[in-house]
């Protein structure tokens, strides 16, 4: 290297340690070891790409309409956590790795807090357009046993692939909540999901585009399980056979989340009815492991 140009890696390499030494006297030993070692990749990364000051206002530009598109029911910082596959990475991190666990998934931006209770078997569509779709399955321990009790929520989008919060209006559709059975079974009827775009009117969607990358996700229906004692269990069956699953603009497909729907034109449905028209069922089982897993 010549003198000229190891003046000017010093001269780098300086704002990056004076940056790094102004954590020092962070009181919090988590918080200092995550912010120096986000200093430290992220000049890393400027020094590799030789960041323009052109691109850092674009990035910053970036950030500012993600900001300004961000309210109680768009949230574009996740969606950009989860384009880049770091909602995804979080996940791995995390997950326990103990045999037989139910795999987990991205949580997305569409969980809402207080969807209403409902009783097994019955429907959380609530009105949302789609083919009928009746889920049922059993919650049970690594170990095999089954757990009564546990809180599933569920929530999905309808046959346009769009959730109820994506709507004009503040109507509840296609969510719920419901306790398993003393036996750890569950059930309840929704609508079949379909494939859909992630929101992408706004600087996600043009990051997209720019890319090249689609937008859509595989059809799937969410799930969180909550039960004391358990690790919270945050995933989704995906519909087997839809043609995004190996391109999923999220990266949230795992195999073993992969469920059959089998469908049907006539005969009784699970919860007694005879439906009208075409209808379909799916079956999950869920394991989840105890708080302390690793
Ligand atoms: C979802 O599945 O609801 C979702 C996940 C990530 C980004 C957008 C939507
Ligand atoms: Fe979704």
């Amino acid at each position: 290297m010549s003198p000229e140009h190891s003046g000017a890696a010093d001269r780098e390499q300086a704002v990056t340690d004076e940056v790094l030494a102004s954590f020092d006297q962070t009181a919090d030993p988590r918080l200092r070891e995550v912010m120096r070692s986000l200093v430290r990749h992220l000049h890393a990364f400027a020094r590799e790409v030789r960041l323009t000051e052109r691109e850092w206002e674009t990035a910053i530009d970036f950030l500012t309409r993600a900001g300004h598109i961000t309210d109680d029911r768009r949230q574009e910082f996740v969606l950009l956590s989860d384009v880049l596959g770091l909602s995804m990475l979080a996940v791995a991190i995390n997950e326990p790795k103990a045999p037989g666990a139910t795999q987990a998934t991205v949580f997305g931006p569409f969980f809402v807090d207080g969807a209403p209770e409902v009783a097994l078997g019955d429907d959380i569509a609530h009105g949302a357009a789609g083919t009928p779709c009746y889920v049922s399955g059993q919650v049970r321990s690594a170990d095999g046993f089954p757990i009564g009790g546990v809180r599933l929520d569920i929530w999905g989008a309808d046959e346009d692939g769009f959730y109820d919060v994506q709507y004009p209006g503040d109507r509840t559709a296609g969510r719920g909540w419901l306790r398993t059975a003393p036996d750890g079974t569950y059930r309840f009827r929704t609508v079949l999901p379909t494939s859909y775009p992630i929101p992408n009117d706004g600087p996600v969607g043009d990051l997209l585009t720019a890319a090249a990358r689609s937008p859509m996700r595989p059809a799937h229906l969410h799930f969180k399980a909550t039960t004391p004692g358990h690790r919270t269990l945050i995933t989704h069956i995906f519909v087997a056979g839809d043609p995004y699953l190996g391109c999923d603009a999220v990266f949230g497909v795992k195999d073993s989340l992969v469920v059959e729907a089998d469908h049907h034109t006539a005969g009784l449905a699970p919860d007694g009815s005879q439906p009208q028209g075409a209808w379909t069922s799916m079956t999950f089982d869920l394991v989840l492991v105890p708080d302390d897993a690793s």
